[in-house]
């Protein structure tokens, strides 16, 4: 706190899940940190579904109000269980790596698609990809931008109809069956190779 030259932190966040220390005696420890006044707010990161119900019930005074997780178009494996857990508990989801550390702007067929809703709502590819995090509530983005026109950008995030928000889930399922087409075109590569040796194989027999 001395470094951070302040007399209390906002939001303590527990980093990571530690399994080598009982997680009840974690949150007895951090609770002392409240009531002494040294923090105002419990926050934890990294914690699966079970591990924050775990949290939860060893808390005796307080509540856990966030949880940071990673969260992002191309992640989106929270918005089965975890994400509407906490929206129910009102536990903030703190979206790290939103912008799956650049690879929105990267991976050609995301890009594709975000860059289609884009020019269709007058807006950024990394504004849709931030929106469509924080549209429904209960979810902040923490993005990382070293460019600070980057940041300015970012501030515009918000402000996106539904419409949108259909359009994109209906970009994002094309995009999964897009990636489908191409686990086939795998799978159909070593099943050709299968029937080139058999091929062989019998042609050799027959000489
Ligand atoms: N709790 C945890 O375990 C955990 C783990 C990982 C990360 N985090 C946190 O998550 C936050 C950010 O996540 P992240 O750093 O992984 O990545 P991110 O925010 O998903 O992506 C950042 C990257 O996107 C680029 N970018 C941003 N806006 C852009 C734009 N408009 N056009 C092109 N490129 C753009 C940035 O480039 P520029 O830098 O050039 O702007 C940077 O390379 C950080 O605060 C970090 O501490 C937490």
């Amino acid at each position: 706190m001395q470094l951070l030259g302040v007399k209390q932190i906002d939001l303590y966040q527990i980093h990571w899940p530690n399994p080598a220390i009982p997680i009840k005696e974690t949150m007895k420890a951090i609770e002392k940190l409240v009531d002494e006044g040294k923090i105002r707010y419990i926050g934890v990161s990294n914690f699966s579904l079970n591990e924050l119900k775990e949290a939860q019930s060893a808390m005796s005074k307080y509540d856990i109000v966030s949880n940071q997780v990673e969260y992002n178009i191309m992640v989106r494996g929270i918005e089965n269980d975890l994400l509407p857990f906490c929206r129910k508990e009102h536990i903030t989801v703190i979206a790290y790596s939103p912008l799956a550390r650049g690879a929105v702007f990267k991976e050609k067929k995301v890009y594709k698609l975000l860059n289609g809703l884009a020019g269709k709502y007058g807006k950024s590819i990394a504004q849709i990809a931030l929106n469509y995090l924080i549209a429904d509530g209960g979810v902040v983005a923490i993005p990382k931008a070293s460019d600070p026109k980057h940041v300015e950008e970012k501030c515009r995030s918000s402000g996106l109809d539904q419409q949108r928000r259909r359009d994109e889930d209906k970009a994002f399922f094309m995009n999964a069956s897009l990636k489908e087409e191409g686990d086939k075109f795998k799978r159909f590569i070593p099943a050709v190779l299968r029937l080139l040796t058999f091929y062989y194989k019998i042609k050799v027999r027959l000489k």
